[in-house]
């Protein structure tokens, strides 16, 4: 699906971030001393250089709350002002109860409806434009959108094609009717017939985690990463390309370019392609890996705290997932002292 939403007669913007990686780092290096793989392949292939990894006991709802705090607390705002608890993730803590759920808990948001939402990659996209369709339609008050990812959980930890690329950490916004600007557009689809090419087989209803399901393996993430690859070059170009057409803007109107943090080759093959400046790129895939969900509101934290986001900054967000899903936002940047 894709709308131009500038004319819908309400501003929807984003009023605050938090973000949070767990402490433990793991570097290339690390890895070399865990799988046949070298920095240098991996640094080349991928642009990752480290990434963090959550302690046995941490849950994706644990790397959710701080980020959903700081948040919060940058939009002024306390967990019973919120309404609406959307989690983006692909490792919830466990299948039921949801994320958002137990994270709405956490924040004393009591009068707030929680759900979570699996698009992958995607999530955090699909998670705003579910955020700005409930405030648009008076539905909302104020939303909290996370995205949230335990990836190193679902990680082999033997299999080089994969356990190079994930990491894990969250972001969290505060998403809220705005003076003006916001939310300009969304670029939404999915193709199912790939999802066999990034999937976790077991744990579901098709495969349920029996033992042996688990003596196969099947609990961790199987990819194909060569098909992945070449979907994820050309969706992130089309996406993009289709959103701004629709907002009637063009490349030239776009000052900061947020991709999901999959593949600094993805990254700068869309870059490239869409005829974008590198200094309009955002990146942090050296430090951070692929955190699928949590990659863009990582990303806008980052960006935020560089001084990148001021009112009016024009911001194209795409990201590419499991699914296979994909999923454009275009928004121009209004901080919070522009509130309604
Ligand atoms: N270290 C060293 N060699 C490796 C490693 C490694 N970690 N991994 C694979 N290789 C080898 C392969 O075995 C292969 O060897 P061969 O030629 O002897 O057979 C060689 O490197 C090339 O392998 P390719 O798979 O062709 O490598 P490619 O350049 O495609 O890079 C990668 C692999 C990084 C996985 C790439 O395909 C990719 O990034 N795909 C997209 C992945 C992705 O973004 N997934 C997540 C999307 S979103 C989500 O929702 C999670």
């Amino acid at each position: 699906m894709i709308a131009n939403l500038s004319g819908n007669g309400i501003a929807v913007g984003i009023t605050g971030i938090g973000a949070y990686a767990p402490s433990r780092v793991l570097t290339n290096a690390d890895l070399e001393r865990m799988v046949d793989t070298t920095d240098e392949w991996i640094t080349t292939r991928t642009g990752i250089r480290e990434r963090h990894i959550a302690e046995p006991g941490q849950a994706a709802s644990d790397l959710a709350l701080p980020a959903a705090r700081d948040a919060l607390a940058e939009a002024g705002l306390e967990g019973e002002d919120i309404d609406l608890v959307v989690v983006a993730t692909a490792t919830p803590d466990m299948l039921f109860p949801a994320t958002a759920a137990i994270l709405a808990d956490e924040l004393g948001a009591r009068k707030a409806a929680a759900y979570d939402l699996l698009a992958g990659c995607t999530g955090f996209v699909y998670a705003l434009s579910q955020a700005y369709g409930a405030l648009a339609t008076g539905l909302s008050k104020r939303a909290l959108v996370v995205g949230t990812e335990t990836l190193s959980k679902i990680t082999n930890w033997q299999d080089r094609s994969t356990c190079i690329l994930f990491g894990d950490g969250a972001g969290a916004t505060v998403v809220e009717p705005v003076a003006e600007g916001g939310i300009l557009g969304f670029e939404l689809g999915a193709d199912g017939s790939g999802g066999p090419d990034l999937c976790v087989p077991a744990g579901g209803s098709r495969t349920p985690a029996t033992a042996e399901a688990l003596e196969q393996e099947l609990q961790f993430i199987k990819m194909r990463g060569q098909e992945v690859f070449r979907f994820a070059t050309r969706v992130m170009v089309t996406s993009a390309e289709e959103l701004l057409a629709e907002c009637g803007a063009g490349v030239e109107d776009v000052d900061l370019y947020v991709p999901h943090q999959a593949n600094k080759r993805i990254i700068d093959h869309a870059v490239k392609n869409l005829g974008l400046d590198s200094e309009r790129v955002f990146m942090n895939i050296d430090r951070y890996g692929n955190t699928s969900s949590a990659s863009i509101p990582l990303c806008l934290a980052e960006a935020r705290d560089q001084g990148l986001l001021e009112d009016g900054t024009r911001v194209l967000m795409s990201a590419v997932g499991a699914g296979l899903t994909w999923g454009s936002a275009y928004m121009t940047w209004t901080n919070g002292g522009l509130r309604r």
